[in-house]
């Protein structure tokens, strides 16, 4: 079987919620390969875009430089959290564009595409069309400013952008205009009988899901406009002008080109997996905010494309921390990588899994639930079990368990919760498994309570009983330990080093009798509070460098989760780095620009002329009047640049990740205004 996530945007940093389905996932993955079955499970950073475009030019780089900047940090964080990816890939990728080019040319020759001219809100000034959400205005009913183009914050109307008043392009302050286009169109409505039959009765969707569905159908399908005019990062459409696929139709096209470049590395027949009649099962976890696009345009894309269909789709809902939305102000909007400087991925894979059901209802991560969890389960009931047994073995018995079972009942309990477990893990029901081992945790608890082997230990002529309450204590923590191999893999792989055995899933309530196992080491500690207090204090601190700080931000929130340092630039030679002109300047006025949150507006001095520059600089500097007198270092040939507040006519050049972390650059006394830096 193919098991996929769904492809987080590469624009931005892995957060908590999305680590709720890429553990959901990966205890699936890893449950089903424990059973023995055969299972390729892959991903990838969601790469096309004008977000990802825009964010890119702010920086001054490439789409391919950030994409690939992020993409490292993406990876680093998955592989943090012990999830198995067999292949973590981009769609902007040779496998993804000929997948892309050719599904579309095969919709097109059977009619499902068709073409109709729209107009839409254009950026007069950056020339191009204006998405939805980088138009801004004056809601049409309550009269807020800065609303979305197409909703309100304020009083949650929702409206076209056209009716927003003094609306303006987000990236340009320009007033937008309306300018026509032509658009190309999946013909979503030729496919609604297929799509009511499929989702209705391929098993592939979940009957709660399938009714929200109904919804959609009862309002008509639509025709998808998958078309967009440049500039825009994507795949070019190859019959029309200088028009791109929406990202939106190559993105789940991604999970197919994955698996395709991990097969050709693994030498994997994909046709067998992606035929029309294929065998192999495919599954997707998906958000509840993703719904529409996998189990409408992507099973009506593959369809209309003679591929085969997904076996299901299984949808989660999203992640609550403390009972509300992550909320970067408290400190509960937590990314991945910071998480992992504080907590063991495990902690989050056991809670996680302790309360996932197949329901795409909320998660929400309670923290002080969280931490009395991890501490009374994993380390109180589990490895507290191995330890408790395990230093008698060792010492008494040279290592060796008994040759025969003492407790029956015990061991009935280990075989008979098998089924629970299996069945839980299978239909994606994790607390039902987790709950029947924690049951079997706590019968073994109370059996070793109720035997008190360090009661035995004292008194003569008990050697056997001794060795067989241990060796029975020890067979459950075996049995819990592999039942909870799919959430817990570094700590499963500890237990198999001190039990000396593979651990197979499929022998968990098999004991180990007469066999000799390894001296126990600590295997887990407790989560301390202080942990999680210092992790809720470096997001608040994460994410107000990310709201403060100027557009280079997201290459510091790259490196901030990256190991240490920013990774170095591609070489350049030195005539590269003589196109770069750095002049000295003095800073001779410094304000706060009003309605800007992160700007300051400068007045330099160059020598030979004065300028303006917006700088990104007030969280760090936010007393302005004493940068005046300051000097600086200019780059003087940058492209000037049309911002909302005025002309940007350079760059100060600054240390630091930004926010308020931000430390300008200064010459040592006698550098004159318009000296070059070399
Ligand atoms: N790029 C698209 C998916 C393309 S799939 C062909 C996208 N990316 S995303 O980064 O916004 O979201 C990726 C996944 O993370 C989605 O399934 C989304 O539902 C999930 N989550 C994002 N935030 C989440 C929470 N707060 N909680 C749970 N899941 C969340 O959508
Ligand atoms: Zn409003």
């Amino acid at each position: 079987m193919l098991v996929t996530s769904a492809l987080p945007y590469a624009n931005g940093q892995i957060h908590l919620g999305h680590m709720l389905e890429h553990i959901q996932s990966d205890i699936f993955v890893r449950f089903q390969r424990a059973i023995g079955n055969e299972v390729y499970y892959v991903c990838a950073d969601d790469c096309h875009g004008t977000p990802i475009m825009i964010k890119a030019h702010n920086m001054g780089i490439t789409p391919e430089q950030l994409i690939a900047d992020i993409g490292v940090s993406h990876k680093a964080d998955f592989d943090g959290f012990l999830i198995s990816y067999d292949n973590y890939y981009r769609t902007h990728s040779e496998e993804n564009r000929k997948f892309s080019t050719e599904i579309y040319q095969k919709l097109r020759d059977k009619g499902y595409i068709k073409t109709r001219t729209i107009s839409q809100l254009y950026d007069p000034e950056k020339n191009m069309f204006l998405p939805d959400r980088f138009v801004k205005g004056t809601c049409p009913r309550c009269g807020a400013k800065d609303q979305y183009g197409d909703n309100c914050e304020v009083c949650s109307a929702t409206y076209d952008p056209t009716e927003l008043k003094d609306a303006y392009s987000t990236i340009s302050g320009a007033k937008p205009v309306l300018k026509e286009s032509e658009h190309y169109f999946f013909d979503l409505p030729q496919f609604e009988a297929f799509l009511q039959d499929y989702i209705k009765n391929s098993g592939a969707i979940a009957p709660a899901m399938a009714h929200k569905l109904e919804e959609w159908f009862a309002q008509g399908l639509k025709q998808w406009d998958i078309s967009r005019d440049a500039p825009y990062f994507g795949f070019e459409i190859p019959d029309a002008q200088n028009k791109y696929f929406y990202v939106w139709l190559d993105a789940p096209i991604g999970y197919m080109a994955s698996f395709k470049n991990f097969c050709d590395r693994k030498g994997i027949d994909f046709n067998e997996f992606f035929k029309a009649d294929s065998t192999k099962e495919m599954y997707h976890f998906i958000g509840k905010d993703i719904l529409y696009f996998h189990s409408l345009f992507w099973p009506a894309t593959l369809k209309g494309a003679d591929l085969r269909l997904p076996n299901g789709v299984f949808v989660h809902g999203y992640l609550t921390v403390n009972g509300t939305k992550m909320s970067k102000s408290k400190g509960t909007f937590i990314q991945a990588s910071t998480y992992l400087k504080h907590l063991k991925p495990e902690c989050l894979r056991y809670y996680f899994a302790s309360k996932l059901t197949a329901d795409a209802v909320d998660l929400d991560l309670a923290l002080d639930d969280f931490q009395a969890k991890i501490n009374s389960d994993i380390v109180g009931k589990i490895v507290n079990l191995a330890s408790r047994c395990a230093g008698f073995i060792t010492k008494r018995f040279e290592g060796k368990l008994a040759a025969q079972v003492y407790d029956a009942e015990l061991a009935a309990k280990i075989g008979a919760i098998a089924a629970s477990v299996k069945q839980g893990y299978e239909s994606r029901n994790y607390a039902e498994a987790i709950r029947a081992i924690m049951g079997l945790a706590d019968e073994a608890n109370r059996f070793i309570d109720r035997e008190a082997p360090w009661v035995i230990a004292k008194q003569e002529g008990q050697e056997a009983k001794l060795q067989q309450v241990c060796t029975d204590g020890l067979n459950a923590f075996k049995a819990i330990i592999t039942y909870l191999s799919p959430v817990l893999p570094e700590v499963y792989a500890k237990a198999q080093e001190f039990l000396n055995d593979s651990l197979n899933f499929n022998d968990a309530a098999q004991p180990l009798l007469d066999h000799t196992i390894n001296k126990f080491t600590p295997m887990f500690t407790r989560i301390d509070p202080k942990d999680i207090e210092a992790m809720i204090e470096d997001s608040k601190q994460d994410l107000q460098a990310a709201a403060n700080a100027a557009p280079a931000q997201p290459k510091a929130e790259a490196a901030a989760a990256a190991p240490e340092y920013e990774p170095l630039e591609p070489e350049i030679t030195i005539d590269d780095f003589a196109k770069i002109d750095l002049r000295i300047a003095t800073i001779i006025k410094a304000e706060h620009v009003e309605g800007a949150k992160k700007l300051l507006r400068l007045e330099l001095d160059l020598g030979f002329e004065q300028r303006q520059v917006f700088a990104g600089i007030k969280a760090a500097y936010s007393e302005p009047s004493e940068l005046v007198g300051k000097q600086v270092v200019v780059v003087a040939n940058l492209k000037a640049r049309q911002m909302k507040f005025g002309l940007s006519q350079g760059m100060v050049m600054a240390a630091g990740p930004g926010g308020t972390d931000v430390f300008l650059l200064s010459p040592d006394s006698g550098a004159k205004n318009g000296d070059r830096v070399h």
